[in-house]
């Protein structure tokens, strides 16, 4: 029997094979691809960070965010901070799945997303959820300088069951949206002055140096804790767009300015992606 013969072909250069070998589509999926929004400033805001400081925190960051919309137009996004933690340890104890904890985790995000978009509402800023983020961002952004959403990816219940909390969170989903859209750029706002050798607010933190420039692959090898979500180091060494992103001080009036004007300002972790 010839199969092949029986195969209906459509003229397509990826019709006729597995999409697993590299060799093949290489010459049709191996380009780079397009940038949607080349123009946007993606603002990831920490959650336990910043967040979960209250007003003296916040205020002077909408503050700064605000004077940043005339020369900017932004994807602000919220880290999940103390809630979800407190979240985690109730699911688990109850033994949830991860993916029924993601999406809790996830709206714990999107409040402080919501209380950023209160905050920045005379401005014409709203919270916008997922479904909107990804389809649409580019009107809602020629009505606003900016919007806020959830900074968590929305894995939901496809959360990947590596871990028992969820693998992808709040830095992964800003890096991940940034690097689809092709954004100018990606900035983490935290309470530090960026990555460290080890944590400065751990018990080794006299020893603690900052790596005011460094790369995912060397973050890699650093033994100890990070200041984001293990899982963007692997993302990052796929990047399409995002060849660098810079961690900033929030609690520091002026460094989120600086960073988004390209000053060196934090931490530049470079990622795999090569500039254009
Ligand atoms: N290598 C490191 N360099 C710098 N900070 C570190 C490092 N390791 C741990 N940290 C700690 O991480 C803290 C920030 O915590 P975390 O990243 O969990 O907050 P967040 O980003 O606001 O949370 P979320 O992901 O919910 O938005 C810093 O205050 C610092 O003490
Ligand atoms: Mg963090």
């Amino acid at each position: 029997m010839n199969v092949i013969n029986q195969i209906k072909h459509v003229a397509s250069p990826l019709a006729r094979q597995t999409l697993l070998d590299g060799d093949l589509t290489r010459p049709v999926a191996g380009g780079r691809p397009i940038q949607l929004l080349p123009w946007l400033q993606v603002v990831k805001i920490g959650g336990r960070s910043i967040m979960d400081r209250g007003h003296e925190a916040i205020l002077p960051l909408v503050d700064e965010l605000r004077s940043l919309l005339p020369e900017h137009r932004l994807l602000i996004l919220t880290g999940a901070g103390i809630r979800a933690r407190h979240l985690y340890s109730v699911g688990l104890d109850l033994g949830l799945p991860v993916g029924s904890l993601a999406p809790l985790a996830a709206s714990e995000a999107g409040q402080n997303g919501h209380i950023l978009g209160c905050l920045l509402a005379p401005e014409g800023v709203s919270y916008v959820e997922h479904p909107t983020i990804a389809s649409q961002l580019a009107i809602h952004l020629s009505a606003a300088r900016a919007v806020v959403g959830s900074a968590f990816p929305p894995y939901h219940h496809h959360e990947f069951p590596t871990s028992r909390i969820p693998l992808h969170r709040a830095d992964v989903g800003a890096f991940l949206i940034a690097d689809a859209l092709g954004a100018a750029g990606l900035t983490i706002v935290e309470d530090v002055d960026g990555v460290y050798t080890t944590d400065p607010n751990g018990p080794d933190g006299k020893q603690a140096q900052l790596l005011r420039e460094t790369s995912a692959a060397e973050l890699a090898k650093l033994k100890g804790t990070l200041p984001f979500d293990p899982a963007l180091l692997e993302v990052m060494a796929h990047a399409r767009h995002i060849a660098r992103v810079q961690m900033v001080n929030g609690l520091v009036p002026g460094r989120l300015t600086a960073a988004l004007r390209g000053q060196h300002v934090g931490s530049i972790i470079h990622t795999g992606a090569r500039p254009a």
